[in-house]
């Protein structure tokens, strides 16, 4: 079963690329730039977002490109996840892809926009050819480091519709607003590696977060965004796969897939 990119492209929306030099979610300066002091263009609400998603065009400087924007204001309030924004953990989430440096997360920035503050996301167009339901089953090393990045921001909504892949044989991962509790409510589609050694660049990602939530820069940005006991909760998470050299099994009293998993 394939997930067209039609399934998923915005109510009302053209899809078509905004005019301009394209920014690549690669060339993270320039896209964040861009993202940062762009000129958003709303186009559509994505059918499928639970919450205010909105694919806009953006521009600045020549450069252009699509991307998400997703409002405060149009957020539904979670009792689960009842401190701070959901928008603020999407972009925490961001911060710790970079992190750990694979990418995982397009960049992401924290701006005000046309329904007010919320996050901004670059678009990245998957491949309408991948089969994202083998891909999310597969033992691709761009899914695993997914899983491992997972665990650290303690996903609790990796769907199979959140891997994004441009096609290059990277894959991104898109929807990280459940984030961050401070109890163990990791939910993903993504458990083959449970109990599985983690891999040396693993825990080597693993200690660049340890190191920037130890009085790092890391540590000081995620304070901003989320409370102090979350912050403390990842650091332990963290400290607890570098102990354990594992990739983790499914919490016990919480649902382990999120449903649909789709
Ligand atoms: N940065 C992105 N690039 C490409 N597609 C995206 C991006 N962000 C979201 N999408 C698409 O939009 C859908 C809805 O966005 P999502 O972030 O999951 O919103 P919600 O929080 O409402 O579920 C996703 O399942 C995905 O198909
Ligand atoms: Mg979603």
């Amino acid at each position: 079963m394939t997930q067209s990119s039609r399934d998923r492209a915005p109510a009302g929306g053209t899809g078509r690329a905004t005019p301009g030099r394209p920014v690549s979610p690669r060339d993270v300066a320039a896209a964040e730039r861009l993202l940062s002091a762009g000129r958003l263009g709303v186009e559509g609400r994505l059918v499928q977002a639970s919450n205010a998603t909105l694919y806009c065009s953006i521009e600045h400087d020549g450069g252009a490109a699509n991307c998400v924007y997703k409002p405060v204001a149009g957020e539904r309030p979670l009792w689960d996840f009842p401190d701070g924004t959901l928008a603020e953990r999407e972009v925490a989430a961001y911060e710790v892809s970079k992190t750990m440096g694979w990418g995982t997360v397009p960049p992401t920035v924290h701006r005000d926009g046309p329904y007010g503050p919320g996050m901004v996301q670059l678009w990245v167009e998957p491949d309408p050819d991948i089969d994202l339901v083998a891909l999310s089953r597969s033992d691709d090393e761009a899914v695993r480091r997914m899983a491992v990045f997972d665990a650290v921001i303690n996903n609790a909504d990796r769907k199979i519709g959140h891997l994004l892949p441009p096609g290059d044989g990277h894959v991104y991962g898109c929807d990280h607003g459940v984030c961050f509790s401070a109890e163990y409510k990791l939910r993903t589609v993504l458990w083959q590696w449970r109990g599985k050694p983690l891999t040396p660049e693993a825990l080597e990602a693993l200690d660049r977060v340890a190191a920037g939530l130890r009085g790092g820069a890391l540590g000081t940005r995620l304070a901003e965004l989320l409370t102090p006991d979350e912050v403390e909760a990842t650091r332990r998470r963290v400290e607890l796969m570098l102990k354990h050299r594992i990739h983790p099994y499914p919490p016990e009293d919480w649902p382990a897939i999120p449903w649909p998993p789709l």
